[in-house]
C-alpha cells in the first residue's frame, strides 16, 4: 500500500516534467505542507535528484547600499522578487530581502531609526559591531508594533563584514528566518591600501536556507528552510568576468551549516572572517564550513575559463547549489592578492578561566535564559579564557557580543582549528563532544553606575537553541 506522500508524488510526476524547478518548489512546498503537517522538513534536494527537469535560474539579487549616518530603518512585511519575478511575501527590512547594505568606514557614525512595522515586538542588534550596551539591540529594549528606537553609536572598529538582524525574545528565530537581516560592512585604510578587488569585483553573498508555502508566502519553521537562497534569490546566477572577485559571504541561516565548496573542485583564498582580515592569505582551500552567524571573505579567481563556462557554489553537506557563476566576459586582471594583509596582536596571559556548559537545546550551565538576570560581570581590559563543552544537542555556534576573540584550541570531536577560524572571531562552532577555548578582552564599553553601557550577550547562534534560553546576559564592568 502506498503512503499518502508516495501517492502525492505519483500524482505529480506527470506534470513534473513539463514546468521548471522553481514551479516544481512551489509544489513541493505543498507537498511538504500535506505530508509533513508543516513541522518537519522534507529533503527536497533528494526528491529533485529522483525527477531532475530544467531549472531555470534567476539573476542574483545586490542589496542597495546605504550609509548608516541618518538611515531609517523598517522592519515590516513586504513582497519581494525572489527571482525571475516571483514575488513572495516576506518580513524584511526597508522592502529589500536581504535587507539594505550598510557600508561605512572607521571613524565615522552611526544614527539608525529603526520602525516597527510588524505586528509583534522587535529589536535590531548589529552582530559584529562593537558599541555599547544600549546600542547593542539588547531584547530588553524591544519596541512595539509602531514603536520607532533610535540608534547612535561611533563605528570604531577594523573593517569587517558584519551583519543586522532582530534580537527579540523568543523571536529571533521567527523574525530572522521571515527575512529579516542584512550586512555591515565596515571599511578601514589598512584595507583599501592592499588593493582588493572592489566595485563590481567586491560582492556580498547572504547564504541562507528558507521555506515557502505553495503560494509562495515565507514560511517560519523553527528548524530550518529547505530551500536556499543567495541575497534573497533562488537558484541564483551572477554574472562574472575573467577576473578575480572577492566575495563577502555571511551565514543567515536558523540553523545549519553550509559546506561551501566550487563545483569544479578549485581552489579560492580566504582573506577574512567574522573579525575582518587575516595576518595572511590562506590560497588553495577547497571547502569553507560555515555555521550560523559566520562569515568568510574569499577571493574566486576567474582568469583563465573560457567565457560561456559555469561554476556552481554548492554546499557540500545537502548537495545544493547555490549560486552559479557565469564567465561572461573578457578582461585583463593583472593584480595579485597580497599574502600579508594585516597585523593581529595575539591575546595571552588570561587572568582567569571561565567555563560554559552548552546544554541540550536551552540551557547554558544549567540555566535557561531569564531577560532580567545579569549572569556574570566581566571585569572591563583584562584578558580571560573561556572554554566552551557541550552536553549534547550540538552543534551549537556560540556568539558573544561586545568583544571579538581569538580561538585557541578545539579538543575533541573535529579536534583542529581551521583556517578560517584564525584572526579575529565573534561566533565559533561548538560540535559534538567538542570543547573549544577562546580569549577575549572587553576593551570598549563597560556599565558605569549601572548605565548599562556594559550589558552584552553570549548564546548560541542555532536560532531554535536562542530563543529556547540558550543565552545568558553579562555585564562589563
Ligand atoms: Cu547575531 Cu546575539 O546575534
Ligand atoms: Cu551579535
Ligand atoms: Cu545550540
Amino acid at each position: 500500500m502506498k503512503t499518502k506522500q508516495q501517492r502525492i508524488e505519483n500524482e505529480q510526476k506527470g506534470i513534473m516534467d513539463s514546468i521548471t524547478r522553481r514551479d516544481f518548489l512551489k509544489v513541493s512546498g505543498a507537498v511538504t505542507l500535506v505530508a509533513l503537517g508543516g513541522g518537519q522538513l522534507l529533503n527536497i534536494p533528494e526528491v529533485v535528484a529522483a525527477r531532475p527537469g530544467p531549472t531555470t535560474r534567476n539573476s542574483l539579487y545586490i542589496p542597495p547600499i546605504v550609509s548608516p549616518s541618518g538611515l531609517t530603518l523598517t522592519e515590516a512585511p513586504a513582497t519581494v522578487n525572489v527571482g525571475g519575478g516571483t514575488m513572495a511575501s516576506v518580513w524584511a527590512y526597508n522592502n529589500s530581502l536581504p535587507g539594505p547594505t550598510i557600508i561605512a568606514s572607521q571613524g565615522s557614525t552611526a544614527s539608525i531609526n529603526l520602525v516597527n512595522g510588524l505586528s509583534q515586538e522587535t529589536i535590531t542588534h548589529w552582530h559584529g559591531m562593537i558599541v555599547d550596551g544600549l546600542n547593542d539591540g539588547h531584547p530588553k529594549y524591544a519596541i512595539p508594533p509602531g514603536g520607532t528606537k533610535n540608534y547612535n553609536f561611533a563605528i570604531n572598529q577594523r573593517a569587517a563584514l558584519n551583519w543586522y538582524h532582530p534580537h527579540t525574545h523568543m523571536l529571533t528565530n521567527e523574525q530572522v528566518a521571515m527575512g529579516l537581516a542584512g550586512a555591515f560592512i565596515v571599511t578601514d585604510n589598512e584595507e583599501s591600501a592592499l588593493g582588493l578587488p572592489s566595485g563590481n569585483y567586491q560582492v556580498p553573498l547572504v547564504v541562507r536556507d528558507a521555506s515557502f508555502d505553495a503560494a509562495y508566502n515565507m514560511v517560519y519553521r523553527s528548524g530550518g528552510g529547505d530551500t536556499p537562497m543567495v541575497n534573497g534569490t533562488l537558484n541564483p546566477y551572477l554574472e562574472v568576468d575573467t577576473a578575480r572577485y572577492r566575495f563577502r559571504v555571511l551565514s543567515g541561516a536558523q540553523n545549519r551549516i553550509f559546506g561551501l565548496a566550487l563545483s569544479n573542485g578549485a581552489p579560492f583564498t580566504l582573506i577574512g572572517n567574522d573579525g575582518g582580515l587575516l595576518e595572511t592569505s590562506v590560497p588553495g582551500l577547497t571547502q569553507i564550513d560555515l555555521a550560523p552567524a559566520e562569515r568568510a571573505d574569499i577571493i574566486i579567481d576567474f582568469r583563465g575559463l573560457p567565457v560561456g563556462s559555469s561554476i556552481m557554489l554548492k554546499d557540500l553537506r545537502t548537495g545544493w547549489d547555490l549560486l552559479e557563476f557565469r564567465v561572461t566576459r573578457t578582461v585583463t586582471d593583472t593584480g595579485t592578492t597580497p599574502t600579508a594583509l594585516s597585523t593581529i596582536t595575539k591575546l595571552s596571559n588570561p587572568v582567569r578561566t571561565r567555563v560554559f556548559n552548552f546544554e541540550g537545546m536551552s540551557r547554558i550551565n544549567g540555566q535557561v535564559y531569564d531577560i532580567n538576570r545579569i549572569d556574570f560581570q566581566v571585569p572591563f581590559g583584562e584578558t580571560e579564557l573561556w572554554r566552551f563543552t557541550t552536553k549534547g544537542a550540538a552543534p551549537h555556534p556560540v556568539h558573544i557580543h561586545g568583544a571579538s576573540f581569538q580561538i585557541q584550541s578545539r579538543t575533541g570531536g573535529r579536534g583542529q582549528l581551521f583556517p578560517w577560524e584564525q584572526g579575529w572571531k565573534d561566533t565559533v562552532l561548538l560540535d559534538d563532544g567538542e570543547t573549544v577555548e577562546i580569549l577575549i578582552r572587553f576593551d570598549q564599553f563597560r556599565s558605569v553606575g549601572g548605565d548599562g553601557k556594559g550589558l552584552y550577550l553570549i548564546h548560541c547562534h542555532r536560532l531554535e537553541h536562542e530563543d529556547n534560553g540558550m543565552i545568558s546576559n553579562f555585564e562589563v564592568v
